[in-house]
């Protein structure tokens, strides 16, 4: 058995990788702290990943961690040298918390599970992005995979040929801080959004924007792509994020675009300045679009490869991708269903796997519900709680899933837990909150009663293939990604999908093409036939909640907030409203 570990920067999260190479168990930290973004040692998901499948930490073969702590340290503590005294305050700061870097997970290893320490090595940053978005793909011989993130331990973005899965050679890297990443979060930063969570807000608020408007030219000028080098350039004037603790972006900045958005103000479409932020996001998306297309040309270019693995946290911009599918050499691009930093605890794990085995079978591909939960694990308390706040409508599955499709027909919003977790970012059924896709009054309340979303942000469409294809425009080359929702494409023209409330305001989608067999896909062969052929689909939390995980989660989001209906493994449940 083999653990690989993702920790000390963004989410940290935990793989179990069996001794055939299979991926048997995963946990977020944030799942468990309910702390969002949870980035602490993940003692709490080690445990839990240990008592699920009946391990003693003895028997664990190999611990791998997702980068080499000491390069991931030293190269900003080298370039932030460069600018003293400007970077004095980082440096003082780099160096107190050097105990607090992912430098301490031995320590941490040693403290909660001692004797275990000595097992744990390490592994390359892009090279765990590189080996998750390897277990989700079909062909894993003679591929590309690209990389582009914040920072891993050594550059910020980078293209590896695969031969075969024992054999990845990096050949092109772009370094630090030259990042295309932490572009994309110091403007998330500039307009009000929090670094880390806000990216996706930013490329929602970018469909409102003119790409041809003022800020949109300007933000197109500060990052850009080196011809001669080969190389992301990043105007460093305008940032400062490689300097300072505090500020991802300089005072330039604030003199070319005038005052940040106020992260305390809502942004609404109605609001004089709505353009103005929505023209800088707009230059953002599309600044890094081109950027990611040029690194795509260089990768063919130097590969020769049609098939490309995407991965590293810029992949979960998934309006991206429409772009990248439709250049005229890309014949597939995978992207894992967590292409961030979370999600590379599984290429971390595998790499654990592949050390142990000259065996060059292929990596057999993972559930999109990894995360391993039963309810009646915590059956005592969830029955207390149950019995309290909620009725039982009914306990048998087959009747719970008709009630719930005519439920969603009447307009309900339902909250589901069930059986195991998605890996993440995107819910996909198992703990979603879901209502009927072309009902305008119940998508508006799933999105901003219920979650209270900021009003600009789209909710997700989830059909089948079918229907897909009938009214969106598929790329072939993205098929995978749009059964793990990590892709969007374009409406028909002249379809009516363009007045569907699941639509963006740019005629865009993020639709998720449901698996045979999934709660989805049964909910919509209910509701097929009257009607309803799409289902709104939206992780189920509360607004700066990580996605519910377990059943008393569910419970809890309902008691906070309007949602009335939870379908579990337990039965149909309603809340009691007194
Ligand atoms: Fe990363």
């Amino acid at each position: 058995m083999f653990i690989g570990i993702s920790a000390y920067n963004h989410e940290s999260a935990v793989s179990l990788v069996d001794k055939e190479g299979n991926l048997i168990d995963y946990c977020k930290e944030e799942s468990l702290s309910r702390i969002k973004g949870d980035r602490s040692f993940p003692r709490r998901s080690i445990d839990r990943i240990l008592k699920n499948n009946n391990i003693q930490a003895i028997n664990i073969e190999r611990i791998i961690f997702y980068e080499k702590p000491l390069s991931a340290y030293l190269i900003p503590l080298k370039i932030a040298s460069m600018y003293i005294p400007q970077s004095n305050s980082f440096i003082i700061h780099q160096l107190r918390n050097f105990n607090k870097a992912s430098i301490s997970c031995f320590i941490d290893l040693a403290k909660y599970f001692p004797g275990n320490e000595q097992k744990l090595s390490y592994i390359d940053h892009h090279l765990a992005h590189t080996l998750t978005a390897l277990t989700y793909s079909n062909i894993q011989k003679n591929i590309c995979s690209i990389v582009v993130d914040g920072f891993g331990d050594r550059s910020t973005a980078s293209i590896s040929y695969i031969k075969d899965m024992h054999n990845i050679k990096e050949i092109w890297s772009s370094e630090y801080p030259h990042s295309l990443g932490l572009f994309y979060s110091a403007i998330t930063d500039f307009l009000g959004f929090n670094i880390n969570e806000g990216e996706y807000k930013v490329m929602g608020l970018s469909a409102y924007g003119n790409k041809d408007s003022r800020y949109a030219k300007i933000i197109g000028k500060l990052i850009n792509w080196d011809d001669c080098s080969n190389k992301i350039k990043l105007d460093l004037e305008y940032f400062s994020f490689y300097k300072s603790i505090i500020d991802s972006y300089s005072k330039n900045l604030i003199y070319l675009l005038g005052e940040p958005r106020n992260p305390f103000k809502p942004l609404l479409p109605k609001d004089d300045d709505f353009q103005k932020y929505a023209d800088i996001a707009r230059g953002a998306q599309d600044i890094t679009i081109k950027i990611l297309i040029k690194i795509f040309e260089h990768a063919y270019k130097i590969t020769n490869s049609n098939i490309f693995l995407f991965s590293g946290g810029v992949a979960l911009n998934s309006a991206s991708l429409d772009s990248l599918a439709k250049l005229d050499f890309v014949e597939e691009i995978i992207v894992p269903p967590s292409p961030g930093d979370s999600g590379a605890a599984i290429g971390t794990g595998m790499y654990g796997y592949l050390q142990s085995t000259n065996n060059k079978t292929n990596i057999t591909t993972p559930s999109l519900y990894p995360s391993k939960y039963s309810a009646s694990e915590q059956s005592d308390q969830i029955e207390k709680l149950l019995s309290n706040k909620f009725r039982l409508i009914t306990m048998n599955k087959e009747e719970s899933l008709l009630i719930t499709s005519k439920l969603i027909q009447k307009g309900e919003i339902i909250g589901t837990i069930i059986s195991n977790s998605e890996t993440g970012p995107r819910a996909l059924g198992n703990r979603s909150l879901i209502c009927n896709g072309l009902n305008k009054e119940s998508v508006e309340r799933l999105n901003t009663v219920i979650k209270n979303r900021s009003p600009f942000r789209p909710t997700a469409p989830a059909m089948k293939l079918g229907i897909a294809k009938k009214y969106y425009c598929l790329e072939d080359a993205l098929i995978t990604s749009y059964y793990s929702m990590t892709a969007t494409c374009m409406c028909k023209e002249n379809s009516i999908s363009r007045d569907f409330p699941v639509t963006h305001v740019d005629g865009s989608a993020r639709i998720q093409i449901v698996k045979e067999g999934s709660i989805l896909d049964q909910l919509l062969d209910l509701m097929s036939p009257k009607g309803i052929e799409i289902l709104a689909n939206s992780s189920i939390n509360l607004s700066g909640d990580p996605t519910c995980f377990d059943l008393i989660d569910g419970i809890m989001v309902c008691s906070l907030s309007p949602l009335e209906y939870l379908l579990t493994d337990l039965g149909l449940y309603q809340k009691i409203i007194k």
